[in-house]
Formats: structure tokens, sequence, C-alpha cells
């Protein structure tokens, strides 16, 4: 069972294409890498896989069902999304960012903040130092590193992430590949 398809799908902005006629299957338990030039359709790709926008033709499907016919709601809850702009909540600490999705669950508190603090640890950044910051105290990359575990915290099926890396010095990268 495919967990993503693509059929034939075409994005269009100002009837030129910049996703072209683009198949794919992704199947549980594997990693997929989306590979271009930069302005080749990467980002536009995971947005129409997360539906923040629309192919104009072909169809997409999430556990062999159309996008379209998933409640909003449920597919933020199944897939996770890094984006490529970090994009944390401004007013928001680092904790309630990371619980975004884990509180729409209905998590209990007990739960969120074991869960929170726990990522925290896995990334280097002590939860007692770090938990109650806003993003604007933080560094680039360690606003980086709190966007992946924000996707991750609700243990999604699915993991989209945007070139989630990049802002990322080597030893902290590859840290992060192995909890992923
Ligand atoms: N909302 C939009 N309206 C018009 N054109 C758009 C829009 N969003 C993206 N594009 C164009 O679509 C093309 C693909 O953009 P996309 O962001 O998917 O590229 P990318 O592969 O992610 O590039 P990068 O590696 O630089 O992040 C680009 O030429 C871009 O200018
Ligand atoms: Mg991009």
């Amino acid at each position: 069972m495919a967990l993503i398809s693509l059929e034939h799908v075409t994005k269009e902005y100002d009837g030129k294409p910049v996703v072209n006629d683009l198949s794919l299957k992704v199947g549980q338990g594997e990693l997929f890498v989306l590979v271009g030039t930069s302005g080749s359709g990467k980002t536009t790709t995971l947005k129409m896989i997360n539906r923040l926008v629309d192919p104009t033709s072909g169809v997409i499907e999430f556990a062999d069902k159309p996008l379209t016919s998933y409640k909003m709601r449920d597919l933020r809850w199944d897939l996770g999304y890094v984006l490529q702009q970090i994009a944390l909540f401004p007013t928001m600490t680092v904790a309630q960012n990371i619980a975004v999705i884990p509180e729409m669950k209905g998590w209990s508190r007990q739960k969120i903040r074991a869960a929170t603090d726990e990522l925290l640890t896995t990334v280097d950044l002590p939860p007692a130092e770090y938990r109650n910051r806003m993003p604007s105290e933080l560094s680039g990359g360690q606003q980086q590193r709190i966007g992946i575990l924000r996707a991750l915290a609700s243990r999604p099926k699915v993991v989209l992430m945007d070139e989630p890396f990049s802002a990322l010095d080597p030893i902290s990268r590859t840290q992060l590949q192995d909890m992923l």
C-alpha cells in the first residue's frame, strides 16, 4: 500500500507549469527525497501533499484515498510539516509551539509536558532553560530544531520536511538525522 501517491500531478501558476506531470509513490517506512535545482517545484510539491495548495490537475492520495476526501483537520494531524521558512508562532513559547498538535489531539498536560521535555533534551536544548523562551530569543539553528520537534511531537504518520537541516551546523544536523 502506498502511503502517499501522486498521479500525473501538474501545478500551474499564471498558466505556466511549475510542477509538470509528476507521478510518484511513497510506501510506509520509506524515506523519500526530492532533489532539484532552486525553483524546480519541491516546496510546491510538499504544499500540495499537505493541501496548502491544490494541484491544477492530477490526483494525490493519502493511504489510498484522495486528499480531497479528508477533513483538513485530520490531514494536519496525520502529516507533520517542517516548513522551509521556519515560522514558529512568535507569541508562543518554545513549549507551546511544540505542543500545538498534541493540544489539538487532546493529550493530557502531563503527557504533553513529558513529551516536550523529552524532545528538547534530544536536541540538546535543556528544557529548564529553553521551555519558556520565546522564538525571538533563539538562534536560527535553534528555531529550526524547534520547527522539527513541532512536526514530530504528535508522532504523525508522515513527516514532510522542506530542507529542514539547512540552517544547522554539521553536528546538530547529524544528531537530528539520527533522531529522525
Ligand atoms: N504562489 C506562487 N505564485 C506564482 N509562482 C509561484 C508561487 N509559488 C511558487 N511559484 C513559482 O513556482 C516555482 C517553483 O517554486 P518552489 O518554491 O516549489 O521551488 P523549490 O524547488 O522549492 O525551490 P528552492 O530550492 O529555491 O526552495 C518557482 O519558479 C516559483 O517562483
Ligand atoms: Mg523550496
